[in-house]
């Protein structure tokens, strides 16, 4: 076609510097309104920018996309959103995205019916299911029996803890550690998991277990119980607190499947933040 009029038919001009898109996002959850950001790396020859870059979305009922990588969720349900180079699309990249729910019921939240506990989503004082969850125990034991096939020894260190009990783990933190740093590896009352039920604190609750032969079958074998490792080494940014090998959330088989194999943390998985709204206050 002839770009006589100096148009080239209602596409802007390629830059031929990009070679290629990548990116390190293998998945990316979103909620209902909420939003976040996808980020590509462009290998080049020469300059190159973001302005060359278009985006789109694969369903924009479901997820929509700007100009700059931020991706909206619309509703739920899954879509991909592709990032690709102006005027050449056979050099893109596309991240699978899924847009989740989240709902509140009872003082509780739940994100696509997962209950979720962490600096930004507390339970009210008064949930207190009294025990460790009857499901989880039997995967608990599951999980326990295989192992000591192997001849490893995994036991419950501390499942289910109240609001009341957590006050005093916490409270006792922060008059060694001071609350800023308490944050970092204890939860503030209302915002344990260990108060769902759901929570179980393998053996020893201390970084040398880390480096035993139980922490490394629990990391390879827990999702195949249902379970998840739920504060992962290098997302102590995303979930809030620094790694706990010991750590264990009962999410169900296939979900904990999911999780583990992606290398995700549960709020990675569900699109939500664990941020506290503010500093403690006695
Ligand atoms: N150690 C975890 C964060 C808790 O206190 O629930
Ligand atoms: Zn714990």
């Amino acid at each position: 076609r002839s770009k006589a009029d100096g148009s080239d038919g209602g596409h802007e001009a390629t830059n031929p510097n990009i070679l290629e898109l990548k990116t390190d996002q293998k998945f990316l959850a979103v909620l209902e309104g909420g939003t976040a950001s996808i980020t590509v790396n462009m290998a080049t020859t020469g300059q190159a920018s973001a302005g060359d870059l278009v985006w789109s979305s694969s369903n924009t009922d479901v997820a929509a996309v700007d100009n700059e990588g931020v991706v909206t969720g619309v509703a739920k349900g899954s879509c991909e959103i592709t990032a690709a180079v102006k005027g050449n699309e056979d050099i893109s990249v596309s991240v699978p995205v899924t847009v989740r729910q989240l709902e509140q019921r009872d003082g509780c939240t739940y994100v696509d019916g997962i209950l979720i506990v962490n600096k930004t989503y507390s339970l009210p004082s008064d949930f207190d299911p009294g025990k460790l969850d009857d499901t989880a125990e039997k995967a608990f034991e599951q999980l326990q029996a295989d192992a000591a096939k192997e001849g490893l020894d995994i036991y419950i260190g501390s499942d289910f803890r109240s609001y009341s009990y957590q006050v005093d783990v916490y409270e006792s933190y922060c008059e060694t550690y001071g609350w800023e740093m308490a944050d970092t590896f204890s939860a503030r009352p209302g915002f344990s998991e260990h108060q769902t039920g759901l929570t179980i604190d393998c053996n020893t609750i201390d970084d040398a277990f880390g480096q035993t032969k139980e922490a490394q079958w629990l990391a390879e074998h827990c999702a195949d119980y249902g379970f998840i490792i739920r504060f992962p080494d290098g997302k102590e940014d995303i979930t809030g607190y620094q790694y706990e090998p010991w750590h264990i959330r009962y999410v169900g088989v296939d979900i904990a499947r999911e999780i583990m194999s992606k290398g995700l943390c549960l709020e990675e998985y569900l699109g939500v933040d664990s941020v506290y709204a503010g500093a403690w206050e006695h």
